[in-house]
């Protein structure tokens, strides 16, 4: 049972504070997990909390999530039996008391979330996505890699704010990261030649001076061919618009505020991703329509459901309840899963599950503000996800958990899997 939760603020990966939880069972297994950050938040994710004092971190301080860890959670937790993840998150949720985690703030709620299956895991020798998923998880997921940065994750004049390479054609996940790594190194190459700005993003991908997505793509197309892989073959492509930064609610339209100030209502946009998905070998696009646009979703869906996949990151927040509209209005084809954006693991795992039961295809994702924890490496075997998207192959907060996931691949052996979802 659990004996002791303590809660502290630590750094992310842009250097603004975050918490860390920390759980100590009575047999004294300890474990800790970091919660991310977001920096393209969906408006409908649980609440974040922030100190707000413009003089310490810019307001960005989680001292009041600290201490509702250490003062309310950790007494409310004390004795109770930490294998019981779901009454745990329940209580959880109970003690809270909102919708959106506000009281005690989704932060708070999610470190403990993770920090105590992390404990069970250990105290039960058990690897922790094995302890997460069982026997039949075995599955590693195709790593889409953000290799491009635009958007609200660097100052590149990119309006989209993801390019990501995706090696499905790869036959094991550690080949699939030599495919995806030697592509990265062949797109510096390249960047440098054309003094283009081999400067990185958030997530770690490039922020080259490009301001179109015809232009990245190209370039993208070249970076495979120098690395010796074929576009469409081994390497294929994924985009992340993150179209709800650049939608405006006022007039409907989609407006590419960082380059050319080119606006357009949601059918020009699905052209423009209809065109763009001839040219070239692009697999998935992720929030092509903004949160609150469901028109724009089912435009979207119509014309390229067949063909894309389709992945609601803001849209769906990982809440079922979102979930659920986007299954009835027939929304999107995949979800987005980031554990921050709805606070616990239970209800994390119960989107997971909500969606493959509805055939929606599955993508864990860490956010563009991370961590050093590789939790997200662990979850995504655990679900059979099939799909990742944890960043490029540059900065230890995005190789973290492709590195976790090697390890994982040595531990299941012959038993592990690769490549389909
Ligand atoms: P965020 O971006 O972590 O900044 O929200 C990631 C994404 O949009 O997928
Ligand atoms: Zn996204």
């Amino acid at each position: 049972s659990i004996q002791r939760i303590r809660a502290r603020q630590l750094l992310d990966s842009r250097g603004n504070p975050t918490l860390e939880a920390e759980v100590t069972l009575e047999d004294g297994t300890t474990a800790r997990a970091m919660v991310p950050s977001g920096a393209s938040t969906g408006i409908h994710e649980a609440l974040e909390l922030r100190d707000g004092n413009p003089a310490r971190y810019g307001g960005k301080e989680v001292g009041k999530a600290v201490q509702n860890v250490q003062r309310l959670i950790a007494p409310a937790l004390q004795g109770r039996e930490a294998l019981r993840q779901e009454e745990i998150d329940h209580l959880l949720r109970e003690l809270d008391g909102t919708k959106n985690k506000s009281n005690l703030g989704a932060n708070a709620m999610l470190g403990v979330s993770l920090a105590v299956a992390r404990a069970s895991a250990s105290a039960l020798g058990l690897p922790l996505y094995r302890y997460l998923g069982g026997t039949g998880s075995n599955l590693l997921p195709v790593p889409f890699a953000n290799v491009i940065n635009g958007g609200a994750h660097s100052d590149a004049p990119l309006d989209f704010q993801e390019f990501m390479i995706v090696p499905r054609g790869a036959p094991t996940f550690s080949e699939a990261i030599r495919f995806g790594a030697e592509t990265f190194h062949a797109l510096r190459t390249l960047l440098r030649e054309r003094n283009l700005g081999t400067g990185l993003g958030d997530e770690g991908g490039f922020a080259p001076n490009l301001s179109s997505a015809e232009e990245v793509l190209e370039l993208l197309c070249a970076a495979v061919e120098r690395a010796g892989y074929t576009p469409g073959k081994e390497i294929f492509f994924a985009m992340d618009p993150a179209s709800s930064e650049f939608f405006d609610p006022s007039s409907g339209a989609y407006v590419f505020r960082k380059s050319d100030q080119r606006r357009m209502p949601a059918i020009h946009l699905v052209e423009y991703y209809k065109e763009l998905a001839k040219r070239f070998p692009i697999l998935s696009i992720e929030d092509g329509a903004a949160e609150n646009d469901w028109d724009g979703w089912q435009i979207l869906t119509r014309e390229l459901g067949e063909k894309v996949q389709l992945v609601g990151d803001d849209l769906f927040v990982t809440n079922p309840e979102f979930l659920r509209k986007g299954i009835q209005l027939g929304v999107a084809n995949a979800i987005l899963i980031k554990p921050n954006q709805i606070g616990t693991l239970s209800e994390t795992l119960e989107t997971v599950d909500l969606a493959k039961r509805n055939g929606y295809a599955v993508m864990l994702s860490h956010r563009s503000g991370e961590t050093e924890d590789p939790f997200l490496a662990h979850l995504a075997v655990a679900c059979n996800a099939g799909q990742i998207k944890t960043g490029s192959f540059a900065r230890s907060d995005r190789v973290g958990k492709y590195n976790e996931l090697l390890r994982i691949e040595e531990d299941l052996g012959k038993d592990g899997r690769f490549g389909h979802w």
